[in-house]
């Protein structure tokens, strides 16, 4: 059976007082309407439409061939909204999952157990319904005395009683297509706003006796739509305890999950330590044993077994095992730390190979340099890669003892075994084994003591 999801994106998002569109918004480093879309892929069989309007370009641009758009102009509703879409899908789909992309936490199993019961339905609508104390808005639920749903009706029409209900409609609904596709023109203009409301579909169903189910929601928390970006921050964090339950079920240590920010599609591995306050972003992978953070921020970055991340900031690098370092270590695109390589305080790596066993331990500079095993980077270290113009590569061998405060002017070769005095400004290469010392301070002249006060 085909089933295809239509996704309402074209409202405007007023109240999220933004130049973004409203369903571009960031939950967990993924747009809000990602995670619509990830839920809809898990309960169809079709690409999904998405119906855009406001915003329509940035929209349509980020989601690139993942879905289908169609053009909502103007917006005259949810029906309408729906209606948009008959022309590409009648006759391609038997029945229509409609879901609003305001709603990130819906899970993909609710969605499926939609379907399954629309499977099951001989009438033509299935949706979803939770029990709540506090309505938000939502639309009622007026249920038959079979209980199928007669009716939703919209907060701003409800009489009193109907205020009372606290079966409210979620925004999801499975419909029999060929019915939909009729049903849609035969939704009346509403009066007060000049709209098409899809949940007038729901009337004209239990008026000609066509049984409307409703399946009611266990888990309020998945039915947070966001209007307001209060609402954004309420989806961020629990959608961010989801996140974090699941690593930590997987077998991963968050000292504190609540200041764990740890993106979708991050993969980490079994007795991995997240201490707080510490941020991994993007295409990250996270071996098993490593102890990352406090006050640290990983992006796109490979780190292999038992490493120490300690209040560092790293993107675009890979670690591979044993690797410790920080605190206030900056590693940059293209770092690659071999086994065992350790980096303290205030260094920064970009564009280098630093293989097994390299040591720097502080305040050194290393850009577009290849290091041979067990080299040690004396404090202060400075490879100078940019003449202003262009970078210059480094290369150093194996065994090499870098002296401090080393200024290594490239493009440059120091061969293995080689060693620099401190303060040394290497401008030529170093043959192997070889020690060179420079620039040694000169007295200039003698000065005057400033005594202060006088
Ligand atoms: C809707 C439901 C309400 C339900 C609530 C749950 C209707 C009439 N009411 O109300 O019963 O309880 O959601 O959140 O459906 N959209 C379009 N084009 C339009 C209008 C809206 O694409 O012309 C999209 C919006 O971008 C949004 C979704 O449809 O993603 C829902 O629209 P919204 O205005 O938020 O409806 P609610 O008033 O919240
Ligand atoms: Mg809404």
């Amino acid at each position: 059976m085909r089933v295809t999801a239509i996704l309402l994106a074209a409202g405007q998002g007023t109240r999220m007082k933004s130049d973004l569109p409203k369903v571009l918004h960031p939950i967990a480093g993924k747009p809000m309407i990602w995670h619509a879309l990830n839920a809809i892929a898990q309960s169809t069989t079709e690409k999904p439409i998405v119906v855009v309007g406001h915003g329509a370009q940035e929209v349509t641009k980020y989601l690139g061939d993942s879905a289908q758009t169609v053009l909502q102009e103007p917006q005259l509703g949810t029906g309408h909204a729906v209606m948009q879409a008959e022309s590409v899908l009648k006759d391609r789909t038997d029945l229509v999952v409609v879901c609003y992309s305001d709603m990130p936490l819906l899970r993909g199993e609710t969605l499926q157990n939609l379907v399954e019961t629309q499977k099951k339905n001989r009438g033509p609508i299935s949706m979803l319904t939770v029990h709540a104390e506090d309505p938000r808005g939502f639309g009622r639920i007026i249920r038959k005395r079979d209980g199928t749903v007669e009716a939703i009706v919209e907060e701003y029409v409800a009489t009193p009683d109907q205020l009372l209900v606290r079966e409210l409609n979620v925004g999801g609904y499975c419909f029999d297509a060929n019915w939909l596709w009729d049903a849609l023109h035969r939704i009346p203009k509403n009066p007060k706003k000049g709209e098409y409301y899809l949940t007038d579909t729901v009337e004209l169903a239990s008026k000609d006796d066509l049984p409307v189910q409703a399946t009611v929601m266990d888990d309020i928390e998945e039915t947070i739509g966001i209007n307001t970006r209060v609402h954004l921050a309420e989806v961020e964090a629990a959608m961010r305890r989801r996140i974090n339950e699941t690593h930590m079920l997987n077998g991963v240590t968050m000292i504190d999950p609540a200041s764990t920010y740890v993106e979708i599609g991050v993969s980490i591995g079994r007795d991995t330590v997240l201490m707080p306050n510490t941020y991994i972003h993007g295409k990250t992978e996270i071996g098993e044993g490593n102890v990352v953070g406090p006050n640290t921020i990983i992006r796109d970055t490979r780190i292999g077994n038992h490493c120490k991340v300690l209040a560092s900031v790293t993107e675009g690098a890979t670690l591979e095992d044993h690797v410790d370092i920080g605190p206030f270590a900056r590693l940059r695109k293209g770092a690659y730390l071999g086994n065992h390589v350790h980096m303290g305080n205030f260094g920064e790596v970009k564009d280098s190979h630093l293989a097994d066993g390299v040591k720097m331990g502080h305040f050194s500079y290393i850009g577009n340099a290849q290091i041979g095993a067990n080299t040690n980077i004396g404090a202060g270290t400075i490879t100078c890669n940019y003449d202003g113009e262009k970078k210059h590569n480094t290369e150093i061998g194996e065994d090499v003892f870098i002296g401090s405060d080393t200024m290594l002017v490239a493009p440059l070769k120091i061969g293995s075994g080689a060693r620099t005095g401190a303060g040394a400004i290497v401008t030529k290469n170093v043959a192997e084994d070889m020690l060179v010392v420079g620039m040694p301070a000169r007295a200039i002249k003698k000065l005057e003591r400033k005594v202060k006060g006088k």
